[in-house]
């Protein structure tokens, strides 16, 4: 039996609020050319492409591909792939976001699609991202997705210096409308400059 997954950008194309690391990376980030992983219903793109940046947005959902098609911005560019099997470009982007999406990966996969995100900032370059806490509701009955404590995101997190960090946990809904219990790690990186 097939069992098909949610369109989450169909399920989220009303909410338009970009994520708060976003806005903050992009405070902080020299504008220029920056990457959405995972974009979904194209929120953080949006905000992107708002503040001057060029961006490249990168998701599996077809369903998205048509949203980004309907933007008809000539600074988006909208790449229908699997973010582990894209083949990103190097030394690129001064901001990546990476929103509620790094956890869907499981751990070694995750690992070498940090490594592939780390080479593709500029020096200065920055990543807003979201990682799931090993409280998270989900941990436990996910296994093909990554789950860490603070100390497993540090270990993830090697070729970053992390800029920020805050952890939040609380009892709220899924895109779907279902109760969960939330527990995120909110991060925003630059490459390690030694690594
Ligand atoms: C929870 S949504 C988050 C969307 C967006 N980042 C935001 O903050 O609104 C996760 C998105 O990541 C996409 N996604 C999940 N795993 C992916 C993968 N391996 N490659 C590309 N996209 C993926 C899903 O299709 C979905 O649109």
């Amino acid at each position: 039996m097939t069992v098909s997954r949610p369109s989450y950008a169909a399920l989220q194309s009303g909410h338009r609020t970009p994520s708060d690391l976003v806005v903050r990376a992009a405070a902080r980030a020299r504008t220029g050319r920056a990457l959405d992983v995972g974009c979904g219903a194209l929120r953080n793109t949006e905000f992107l492409l708002g503040a001057g940046f060029a961006v490249d947005a990168v998701d599996r959902d077809p369903v998205v591909a048509t949203m980004a098609a309907r933007m008809h911005h000539p600074r988006l560019r909208f790449v229908h792939a699997r973010i582990e099997q894209w083949s990103m470009p190097k030394a690129t982007y001064t901001l990546v976001a990476a929103i509620h999406v790094l956890p869907m990966l499981p751990p070694d996969v995750l690992g070498r699609v940090l490594a592939s995100i780390r080479s593709a900032l500029v020096v200065d370059g920055l990543l807003g991202a979201t990682l799931l806490g090993d409280r998270d509701g989900w941990a436990g009955d996910h296994p093909l997705m990554t789950f860490v404590s603070r100390t497993g995101c540090a270990d993830l997190l090697r070729g970053f210096e992390v800029r920020a960090q805050d952890e939040i946990e609380y009892d709220g809904l899924d895109a779907t409308g279902a109760p969960k219990h939330w527990h995120v790690h909110r991060l925003l990186c630059s490459a390690h400059p030694t690594c």
